[in-house]
């Protein structure tokens, strides 16, 4: 295929994944709900060649957003169809939940300002100025919800509730400390029973994925997941209620790194309209370029998540060690080692970025978040690359990219090995990230 025809065939899966124009979904079937990071990565690939949708985009986003500022991960579909996943939810406990619109209770990786930015970059500049202060007061609202509410003891990294709120949702970081806690009764009685088998059936992604037993996580992890999320709604996503009943919290890198620079985009947003950023927040900011570094472990040459409750650091590496390239804020030495990293046989495959390094007891090539190759996260690292002026990488990366989605098609993910595509077909972000590469 040539370029033209990717762009074209990535557009045209864009397309129909619309919902009346309005947003996109990530793709029919397994995902009909609107998804925080997943618009802001579309409305990225959007932005070359159909601005006022991608406006639109983030605006529809922007109607999810709680009194207290939080954004939500999802803005649930209101058919009836849907009434299952909104009572699963049930925003409506919290007193900050928007009143007509349903949502989840917990929020994902802050690339709205990302989104916002790269949207501005195509505008004219008063319709830039425009754009800006038309979407900032929103999102000053939320980095100081993720300040307030996330950062209580204000040491610049905010912490996670929940696997899904940083997107990876079983990256084995997550994953391994969640096997540490101690499971609900009914969960360990499905597992001593064996009965999990007959419980697979019920599993949305079984139904809609003909191959999801290795690409997907096992139904006990699934439970656990679900128990977690059914916590938090009994403390009514009230953080907290929630921390006091000591529930699993960690410090995401990942999560960190994409705020961090999406900090620094909110400086530029807020300089370019002539507002200045209230000093309380600047000064967290700031305290957050400097607090990834204390997620570096000195012996393994790496960074880490890092567990909110005992302070320790997460030592299973995944592509996330590689995302304060991404951040921004790290020193120039310290963005040499990461890609030496990267350019180290365990990342470097085939088709590359590994989502776990293959030299891991966790890497497997299919198996959702722990190995495949997604092209978020590769759109991430190549934007980090090119900042700290490594251009050949970044460039390897996105040809890769390319080759791969040529090969296989717009799947959720892929095998880093041979390019194997896995989860669903037609995925919305791999389309953006590909129109964006292209272009
Ligand atoms: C999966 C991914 C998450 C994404 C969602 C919708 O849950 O792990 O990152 O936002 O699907 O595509």
């Amino acid at each position: 295929m040539e370029p033209a025809e990717i762009l074209q065939a990535a557009k045209t899966v864009i397309a129909n994944n619309d919902h009346d124009g309005q947003y996109t979904i990530p793709a029919h079937g397994l995902y009909p709900h609107q998804w925080l990071w997943d618009s802001c990565f579309v409305a990225i690939g959007m932005a070359n060649y159909d601005v006022k949708r991608a406006q639109q985009e983030i605006l529809s986003l922007l109607r999810g957003q709680w009194a207290n500022g939080m954004l939500p991960s999802m803005i649930l579909n209101k058919d009836f169809t849907h009434r299952a996943d909104r009572e699963f939810w049930r925003s409506y406990i919290s007193p900050f939940a928007p009143d007509k619109v349903a949502t989840s209770g917990i929020t994902q990786p802050p690339m709205l300002a990302e989104a916002i930015v790269k949207i501005g970059k195509q505008l004219p500049k008063p319709a830039r100025r425009t754009w800006f202060a038309k979407t900032y007061p929103a999102l000053l609202k939320y980095h100081q919800w993720l300040y307030n509410d996330r950062d209580p003891h204000h040491t610049g990294l905010t912490l996670q509730v929940h696997s899904w709120e940083t997107g990876l949702d079983n990256t084995p970081p997550w994953i391994d400390e969640l096997h540490q806690h101690r499971l609900p009764f009914w969960i360990n009685t499905i597992h001593t029973l064996k009965l999990d088998k007959i419980f697979t059936v019920f599993r949305r992604d079984v139904h809609f994925l003909a191959s999801s037993v290795e690409q997907r996580m096992s139904t006990i992890d699934v439970f656990t997941l679900y128990s977690i999320q059914r916590r938090l709604r009994r403390k009514a996503y009230d953080i907290n209620r929630i921390l006091t009943h000591n529930m699993l919290t960690i410090e995401d890198l990942t999560f960190n790194c994409i705020f961090v620079r999406a900090n620094q985009h909110l400086r530029y947003i807020a300089r370019t309209i002539g507002h200045d950023i209230p000093d309380e927040l600047d000064k967290r900011m700031r305290q957050s370029d400097q607090a990834i570094d204390e997620l570096w472990d000195e012996q393994t040459g790496n960074y880490y998540s890092r567990n909110y409750a005992t302070q320790k650091l997460i030592k299973l590496p995944t592509l996330a060690g590689l995302m304060p390239l991404y951040a921004g804020c790290v020193s120039k030495e310290k963005a040499a080692q990461l890609v030496e990293i990267l350019n180290s046989k365990p990342y470097k495959t085939k088709y590359p970025v590994p989502t776990v390094p293959t030299n891991s007891d966790w890497f497997h090539p299919m198996m959702y978040w722990q190995g495949p190759t997604w092209l978020n996260t590769n759109w991430l690292l190549a934007d980090g690359l090119e900042r700290y002026g490594y251009k050949e990488e970044a460039a390897h990366i996105r040809e890769r990219s390319i080759d791969m989605v040529t090969k296989s098609g717009f799947y959720e993910y892929f095998s880093p090995l041979d390019a194997t595509p896995a989860g669903t077909d037609n995925f919305s972000w791999t389309a953006a990230m590909i129109i964006d590469f292209l272009s």
